[in-house]
């Protein structure tokens, strides 16, 4: 059968395998709940929500009681902290029992009472963002004169979790590099006149001179503060290209940092574009031959590993907007044109050794057929799944050969010049399902870096070939429009 790679035809095998992300995501809830505060401890905020709650919660708090925790971003992010459930006991400007929290830009706040009572001040459902990288929530409860057992509040749940700061921020004090926590309110951001390299760089003087003046800004001081963009194609821990073997292999950490795994309908794949954008195939979200599939697919992307579980542990980034190419036709099953979209994600992503963009491409010399690429994708081997991500070293193959190939087959599918192919007759290893929209990257020697030119669309069974490609270059404008908001 020729077809879509995707893997929504198969069902779930068994409770452990990482088939269902869904069952999987409840693990996960559940794993993160116990983070207890005690005095002075120290929380790194991940892209997961985490859960922070007064000791004991919802068992009623102990009086006399107090604990702080510092919760701490990476470098060049913020952490954003929400309270989900919020019950300490009402008093005068919150003198008896609060929660103080400190380090988000505006003054210590101290809250208490209970969520939408007009008692104490409950803080609702404001959003904290801390000003520098930490953030410091502390729990304070007055001793009780009298012995009550029964007292009846259950003090607080909050989620804190990463969040990117916006470019046109301060990277403030991302780069000081201290170990120590923050006492935060201490110093005033300074502001750093340094990316965070080499997954950063700062963008060229003349895009300073920016279109929507004060953009550039530090709102605090009005120091002129540079603009950090995402290096693209340039692996900290490039594959080893002097291997002679062609067949699949297994991909260190790093080796391609841009591989997403996606959850959709079934499992596929998509490569990072800058740092809120993943580029993909347009199946993977429509699928070809769907009329029993769901209309309100939940779109899951993971990246960050090369091991499924450990992704899935890294958690899902929330995807903001679906953004499918116009000329893609979910009901010919025939005709693979404009098979691209791109998602965009909620919140960008911290960019490290593990987690970098793919550059796109910009000439035609990348599609000169004989040119060795790099497919990666966590696809299906010999008729099962892997947990690892693999790669395979293939030729783009000549127009010529793949329409041969084709027409010997008697096949109907649109080979357009909007697709490329890859691969080699006699070469088994190649791409199946569950590869759907990840990409094949190329060496690009001027520019020294890796570029993905085609997106895994469709093929011709598995591992027998030529693996069909949408190319890339062929949707740069497009790509960029949407990235810059113009479609
Ligand atoms: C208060 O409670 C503690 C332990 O819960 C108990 O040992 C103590 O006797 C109690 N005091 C009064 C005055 O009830
Ligand atoms: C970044 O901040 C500026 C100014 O506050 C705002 O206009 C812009 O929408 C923000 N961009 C993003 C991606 O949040
Ligand atoms: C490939 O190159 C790396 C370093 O560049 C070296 O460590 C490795 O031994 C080489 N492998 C082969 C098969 O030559
Ligand atoms: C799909 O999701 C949207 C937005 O979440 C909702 O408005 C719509 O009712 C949903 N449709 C179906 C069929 O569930
Ligand atoms: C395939 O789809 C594209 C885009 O929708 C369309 O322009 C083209 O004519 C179609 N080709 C065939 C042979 O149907
Ligand atoms: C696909 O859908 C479009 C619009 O809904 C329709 O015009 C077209 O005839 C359909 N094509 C096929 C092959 O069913
Ligand atoms: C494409 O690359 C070739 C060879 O490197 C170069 O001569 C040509 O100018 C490039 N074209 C574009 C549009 O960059």
């Amino acid at each position: 059968m020729p077809g879509p790679r995707v893997w929504g035809k198969y069902p779930c095998r068994s409770p452990h395998s990482t088939d269902c992300p869904g069952a999987m995501w409840w693990l996960l809830l559940w794993g993160v709940l116990q983070a207890c505060p005690t005095r002075g401890s120290l929380l790194l905020a991940q892209e997961l929500p985490q859960q922070l709650t007064s000791p004991g919660y919802p068992e009623p708090y102990r009086k006399g009681q107090e604990s702080s925790t510092d919760i701490k971003a990476p470098e060049g992010f913020a952490v954003s902290l929400i309270f989900q459930d919020f019950d300490l006991e009402p008093s005068q400007d919150c003198a008896g029992d609060s929660v103080t929290i400190s380090g988000s830009g505006s003054d210590p706040s101290q809250f208490c009472g209970q969520q939408g009572s007009p008692l104490g001040r409950p803080p609702g459902q404001r959003e904290f963002i801390s000003s520098g990288r930490s953030l410091r929530l502390t729990f304070r409860t007055q001793p009780s004169s009298e012995n009550r057992t029964a007292h009846l509040h259950k003090g607080f749940l909050a989620l804190y979790q990463t969040v990117a700061v916006n470019y046109s921020q301060p990277i403030s004090e991302a780069s000081r590099g201290s170990e120590a926590i923050n006492a935060p309110g201490d110093n005033p951001a300074k502001v750093q006149n340094h990316c965070q390299e080499p997954y950063y760089q700062a963008a060229a003087a003349g895009a300073l001179t920016c279109a929507t003046p004060g953009t550039w800004k530090d709102r605090q001081d009005g120091e002129e503060v540079l603009q950090c963009m995402p290096v693209c194609g340039r692996p900290v821990t490039p594959i080893a290209q002097n291997q002679t073997t062609l067949g699949s292999s297994r991909a260190k950490l790093g080796n391609f940092p841009w591989q997403a795994f996606t959850s959709i309908h079934g499992r596929g794949g998509g490569a990072l574009l800058g740092d809120r954008w993943i580029l993909t195939a347009a199946h993977t979200i429509y699928p070809k031959d769907s009329v029993s599939l769901r209309k309100n697919q939940s779109v899951n992307v993971f990246l960050g590993h090369t091991a499924i579980d450990e992704m899935l542990k890294l958690g899902n980034h929330p995807v903001h907007r679906v953004v499918v190419h116009p000329d893609y036709r979910q009901n010919e099953s025939h005709n693979f044109s404009g098979d691209i979209a791109l998602l965009e994600l909620q919140h960008s992503i911290p960019l490290g050794p593990n987690v970098l963009p793919v550059c796109l491409p910009d000439n035609e010399t990348l599609y000169r057929s004989g040119l060795l690429g790099y497919v990666s994708g966590f696809g299906m081997e010999m008729g099962w799944l892997t947990t690892e991500l693999k790669y395979s070293r293939l030729p783009v193959a000549s127009r010529e050969a793949c329409n041969a190939w084709l027409q010997k087959r008697q096949r109907p599918e649109v080979f357009s010049d909007n697709m490329f192919c890859v691969g080699d007759e006699t070469q088994r290893p190649s791409v199946c399902q569950g590869d759907s929209g990840s990409v094949y990257v190329v060496w690009d020697d001027h520019a020294h870096h890796w570029v993905a030119t085609g997106i895994v669309s469709w093929g011709i069974g598995c591992g027998e070939g030529y693996d069909f490609y949408t190319k890339v270059l062929s949707y740069v404008d497009w790509i960029k429009g949407v990235m810059n908001g113009k479609n």
